[in-house]
């Protein structure tokens, strides 16, 4: 462990203030204390009954097959539609009329309201106009779109008739863009001319363009016009690009879902790990799907029929696909989908948007909740919140400080927080409070939820004592795991099950500590992926940005301590010979080429031009002392460093840079 990290860790565990579930919360709470061992006791017998959440056409006749591992399958034999599960079911059911949807634009008064039936009619409408485009069971279909309803419609779409999606973060570069769609061969994009950011249309389609130039997997792209924006000269290719409104609008509404085997691929999901390619993360069905309705309905206490839920990450991520589509509506609730930023127009769009639906479950980030801590109280004080019932904080670790005024200003001290820990690989929640159970402490994503189980171990792989701390794994494969990296089943093994292979433990990069109570607090990667703002970003993916730049001969990456962003992006570059000293603008000339090579989000805060890169005699660069420069701290133990003196030039240099 580093001298930081026991630092934190040592302020961490100072903190003693626990808070109790509300009475009569925990009195009508959807899980009860009892879960725990229920599940402990026959844990594929718990995973059963969580299955029967979701309709099957037939049912498994085996829970887990877990005969190759890591290859898992669940509810084997079993087969299900997921978008038939999110929507056509409710309608059935004779809740057609309730609204799924209340999406917010983020033009003020830019409102649509979608109901279950509407909602039904625009996914059938969209599988038939994708069907005829000519996509057919198993084929890839790449998502680019903004927070619109068209993109929970086209996911349903896609599940509906077997296609896996795969959702790319509109933030992402067209570069970006290009290695997904090239990786998993999508053949079909759908993607919008333009959303609105922070009161500006910001255009899409001309990335999807750039991104054909650079590969040629894609054979038709369906475009949604959202903003009207012009779509520049050539933004057109009339043998590739259809309009949305001319293909799904006059589609048919009848559409027949097909069931598919539980391990069918629902979808691809794409995330940086400790090499410079994004891995697509595999997720599947019916495992899937049961972990994401389950882990809503426990650790949101969900109550579907009065319940106003919002979770406010963007679909391009993990958290937008199992608690803003497939785990929510597959429980039939009401939610908010809000398109824009959380200060356009004005800083209080979201508490405003709270009020004005009356939103009870409210799912947000550690760093969101930081940034309006340093506005003050006096924002959300104007705004009735009476609503929230609880809150949730997803992403990375959050600090005592923010949990306490999240609770106490947004939450008026009547809310549980759920600090919910899990990944992309996890497709679900799996540490977390239960809000009617647990004594929340401020900072610890406290316990496995039922029929989760975790551990924190040493380098062996045998748990820590309480008080210790070591490596986060799941000790025991689960519904919603990832059942493989795409097309890398090498990957997918050595990346999660290498480093605990004799225990068969999943590992999942993250450090940990067991408190004296043997409640978890998650540390943060102890892999050289960073998490900015929640994002995750890969060190070396940052570095073979930079260095495909002209100018540039060597780089090296590091997250750095930053109180708004959790971690910031901290660049040192060695310039080639050639290019002297770089000129003036070098270093915005860096930091665009990296936004232009990934995106807007892997933009360093600080780039500094250095002499040399300190390394050890075998050549691996020490990014532990490049990450005591960029916190500002005395350079740490430089005892294995090849050249020591480098660390001074290093040193004398930050002073000057940015
Ligand atoms: C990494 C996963 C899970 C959806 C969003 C991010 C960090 C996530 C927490 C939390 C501490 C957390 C971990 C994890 N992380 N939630 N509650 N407490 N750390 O998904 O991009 O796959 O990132 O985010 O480091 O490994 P992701």
């Amino acid at each position: 462990m580093s001298d930081q990290t026991a630092e934190t860790l040592a302020n961490l565990l100072k903190e003693d203030r626990r808070f109790e579930p509300p009475a009569e919360l925990a009195a009508d709470a959807n899980v009860k204390a009892d879960a725990y061992a229920a599940a402990r006791a026959d844990r594929e017998g718990f995973w059963a009954e969580q299955a029967e959440r979701l309709s099957w056409d037939t049912r498994w006749d085996r829970v887990l097959d877990w005969d190759n591992p890591p290859f898992a399958k669940w509810y084997v034999g079993g087969k299900l539609n997921a978008a038939y599960n999110c929507v056509d079911r409710h309608v059935e059911a004779g809740r057609g009329d309730k609204v799924a949807i209340h999406w917010v634009g983020e033009p003020e008064d830019d409102t649509r309201d979608l109901t279950y039936a509407e909602l039904k009619d625009e996914v059938s409408k969209a599988a038939n106009a994708l069907t005829d485009l000519g996509v057919g069971k198993g084929d890839r279909v790449a998502i680019y779109l903004p927070m619109i309803p068209e993109a929970v419609v086209t996911m349903l779409a896609c599940a509906r008739i077997g296609a896996p999606h795969t959702v790319v973060f509109g933030g992402f570069s067209a570069d970006a863009l290009a290695s997904r769609l090239d990786d998993c061969q999508a053949k079909v994009v759908v993607t919008a001319d333009g959303g609105y950011r922070r009161g500006t249309a910001s255009a899409l389609k001309p990335a999807v363009d750039e991104a054909r130039t650079k590969t040629d997997v894609v054979e038709k792209v369906l475009v949604v016009r959202r903003t009207g924006q012009d779509l520049g000269e050539n933004g057109w290719d009339d043998a590739v690009d259809v309009w949305w409104h001319d293909a799904v609008d006059g589609a048919s509404s009848e559409h027949t879902p097909e069931a598919f085997d539980s391990e069918h691929p629902l979808y691809v999901m794409y995330t940086s790990g400790t090499t410079g390619k994004p891995k697509g993360i595999l997720h599947t069905t019916g495992g899937y799907l049961t972990g994401a309705a389950y882990t809503h309905n426990a650790v949101f206490d969900l109550k579907p029929e009065t319940d106003v839920y919002w979770c406010t990450a963007d679909i391009g991520w993990v958290t937008g696909h199992s608690y803003i589509v497939y785990g929510p509506l597959a429980n039939g609730v009401t939610q908010v989908l809000y398109e824009g930023t959380p200060d356009a127009p004005g800083p209080g769009r979201w508490w405003k948007i709270i009020q004005d639906y009356k939103v009870s479950l409210f799912y947000t980030a550690p760093t969101a909740i930081r940034s309006f801590m340093k506005q003050g109280n006096e924002i959300p004080d104007q705004y009735d919140m009476s609503s929230l019932r609880i809150l949730g904080s997803v992403g990375e670790p959050i600090n005592p400080e923010a949990y306490v005024w999240y609770r106490h200003v947004i939450g008026g001290d009547r809310t549980p927080v759920v600090d919910t820990w899990w990944q992309t690989e996890t497709g679900a929640i799996m540490i977390s409070p239960l809000p009617g159970v647990t004594a929340g402490k401020p900072g610890s994503a406290m316990t496995a939820i039922p029929g989760i189980e975790a551990d924190v171990v040493d380098d062996e792989g045998h748990p820590v004592p309480n008080g210790s701390g070591g490596y986060l794994v799941v000790t025991s494969p689960w519904p919603s795991m990832l059942r493989t990296i795409w097309g890398d089943d090498d990957r997918y093994v050595d990346t999660y099950w290498s480093r605990f292979k004799k225990e068969g433990y999943y590992f999942a990069g993250d450090g940990a500590k067991k408190d004296d109570d043997g409640d978890i607090w998650v540390l943060g990667r102890v892999d050289d992926v960073m998490n900015v703002s929640g994002h995750r970003l890969s060190t070396t993916e940052i570095e073979s940005a930079l260095v495909s730049h002209p100018k540039v001969a060597e780089a090296a990456v590091v997250g750095a301590t930053d109180p708004d962003t959790g971690q910031a992006v901290v660049a040192y570059v060695i310039l080639r010979n050639e290019a002297g000293d770089g000129g003036p603008e070098i270093v915005k000339e860096l930091s665009d080429h990296v936004r232009k090579e990934i995106g807007p989000i892997a933009k360093p805060r600080q780039i500094m031009i250095v002499p040399e890169l300190p390394k050890t005699r075998s050549g691996k660069i020490m990014r532990r002392l490049l990450r005591d420069v960029a916190e500002g701290r005395s350079v740490g133990d430089t005892q294995t460093l090849a050249d020591a003196s480098i660390m001074d030039l290093i040193s004398a240099g930050q002073a000057t840079s940015t």
